[in-house]
């Protein structure tokens, strides 16, 4: 070999090395490495085995024979089913030695085998079968293992039948010691993929978790936290695929994808430190449980009260009427249900009917020989909320979970690709007419990752299936109010548009809904 040709190969090694670590794609890559290693030896075929996560097989990845026009894996159709993996250990659990590949696993070394059919070292009677089969002929094998940053063995290059001026040979020394470079720059740039897949893989788990302690907390927040990444994503494919419309110049790249997925999943993760009885609080008086029932005792003692003075005075003076009695009975009854009715949060409490609740915490009872209001001040307060059942403070702990989100997302360390996240998912309670929360942010400080998961959030808790205390609404319902927030400027009316004429809350509602959630949709209505 002189100097030249040695340059000559190092460059080709270089340039193969340079085109292996471009490759993202774990299964092209690995066609790549067998492609090139059977280039430089002049090979007819090969094989690449990846190890499997148990660490007890091989995996056969890439498969090719090209006199036979075989080729299996990579940009070609998966190795079929009925090849199966090769073992590395057997039954009793020794090792088997008697599979050549399985051997370069298990001692971490290049095995070269100049002619399989004079070889007795390992068991080649598969490959003679398939021979006969084919009418072929499997004489030279080179099997390389590759290895891990960790100098783990990760999976097996074998090369199949070199060839040189059209007879099959055997590998030699210096095709060998070619090989094992190509394999070592191969080793590496899989390394990479793998490293960055396993990565990937781990952090997806990881805020899959977050979504399932939320469900573990509270089974509705987990089911809202599972469903808007459905939906977000879809409102991103979506918008990938849009050809025609608004969207047929803008598409998100992967990394963007990416982002945007781990947004959608992690968009409530403050809710972790919001309380339970804030969270779900079904009734104006629900704290740790509904504080009803305490004022129902004292509107009991006031009615003992007065039945006891009833017949206190009646001792005295037995002309007084007992129709007085219970009329003051009555009201006290009537009082108590108006309560009751005004503990369940509704649309709009008038301020009539506020003021009738101030009214009613006038009486006294007598408890613990000291006249007190039959309602203390907050039972008051929050009897008096005009919507739905949170007061000003539990709305304040109540939204501060988007805040929250921002702050603990925004401590990770993320790659440049996710560093978003926290921005994206601390928006998704913003609206457009800067009337959101918790910056008010408005129009064009609000990215369309953002207003993707805003109108994700916002469908998905309308339709929720799953919460124990409200029937969900029909789909029709919830299309309504969405464009009366289009309407409002809250959501992004592209959007919205995008959701109505692709038919996306269809493909949705048939994923996610209940039947009968399910209901006439007057598209063109929606879109006037
Ligand atoms: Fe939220
Ligand atoms: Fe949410």
């Amino acid at each position: 070999m002189n100097n030249f040709s040695n340059t000559n190969k190092l460059n080709k090694l270089i340039d193969i090395g340079i085109a292996l670590s471009k490759e993202k794609n774990i299964n092209i890559l690995l066609e790549k490495i067998l492609n090139e290693a059977r280039v430089i030896s002049n090979s007819d075929g090969g094989t690449v085995y990846l190890i499997t996560d148990d660490n007890k097989k091989l995996n056969f990845k890439i498969m090719q024979t090209e006199s036979l026009e075989i080729k299996f894996g990579g940009s070609s159709e998966p190795v079929p089913d009925y090849i199966y993996p090769v073992k590395l250990y057997n039954e009793d659990g020794s090792k088997n030695l008697n599979n050549v590949s399985a051997v370069c696993v298990l001692k971490a070394k290049t095995i070269n085998i100049k002619n399989a059919y004079e070889n007795d070292e390992y068991d080649f009677s598969g490959v003679k079968g398939f021979d006969k089969k084919h009418n072929y002929f499997s004489k030279s094998f080179l099997n390389i293992p590759l290895k891990d940053h960790k100098d783990k063995v990760i999976g097996v290059l074998q090369l199949l039948n070199a060839q040189q001026d059209g007879e099959i040979i055997s590998f030699s020394d210096e095709l060998v010691e070619l090989v094992e470079a190509l394999s070592s720059q191969a080793s590496v740039a899989l390394t990479n993929q793998l490293l960055i897949e396993e990565q990937k893989i781990l952090f997806r788990s990881f805020i899959k978790l977050v979504a399932d302690a939320l469900e573990h907390k509270d089974a509705v927040t987990g089911g809202h936290c599972n469903r808007v990444p459905v939906l977000t994503m879809m409102f991103a494919e979506c918008i990938n695929a849009d050809q025609t419309d608004k969207y047929k110049d803008f598409s998100f790249s992967e990394d963007e994808m990416d982002e945007l997925y781990v947004a959608g999943w992690l968009h409530d993760f403050g809710k972790v430190a919001t309380p339970d009885h804030i969270m779900n609080k079904s009734t104006k008086l629900e704290g740790l449980y509904d504080k009803i029932n305490q004022i129902k005792l004292r509107f009991e003692i006031l009615k003992r009260d007065v039945e006891l003075n009833f017949y206190k005075n009646k001792l005295s003076d037995s002309n007084i009427d007992k129709e007085l009695l219970n009329s003051q009975l009555q009201k006290i009854d009537d009082d108590f249900k108006f309560l009751e009715m005004s503990n369940i949060g509704g649309e709009y409490m008038s301020e009539d009917l506020q003021k009738r609740v101030y009214d009613i915490a006038k009486q006294q009872i007598e408890l613990d020989n000291q006249s007190s209001s039959i309602l203390s001040e907050s039972e008051i307060d929050f009897l008096t909320i005009s919507r739905g059942t949170l007061s000003k403070k539990d709305r304040e702990v109540m939204e501060s979970h988007v805040s929250l989100t921002y702050q603990l997302l925004d401590k990770l360390p993320y790659p440049d690709h996710l560093k978003q996240v926290p921005f994206y998912a601390g928006c998704h309670h913003e609206k457009i007419n800067g009337e959101g929360y918790p910056n008010g942010y408005s129009g064009d400080q609000l990215p369309l990752q953002a207003r993707i998961i805003a109108i994700a959030d916002v469908f998905e808790g309308l339709t929720a299936p799953d919460r124990p205390y409200k029937e969900p609404y029909k789909l029709s319902k919830a299309l309504n109010i969405l464009k009366f927030m289009v309407n409002d400027g809250e959501i992004d009316s592209d959007l919205f548009k995008l959701f109505i004429t692709k038919k996306l809350y269809l493909q949705y509602a048939d994923d996610k809904l209940n039947p009968k959630q399910m209901d006439d949709i007057n598209e063109k209505e929606l879109l006037s």
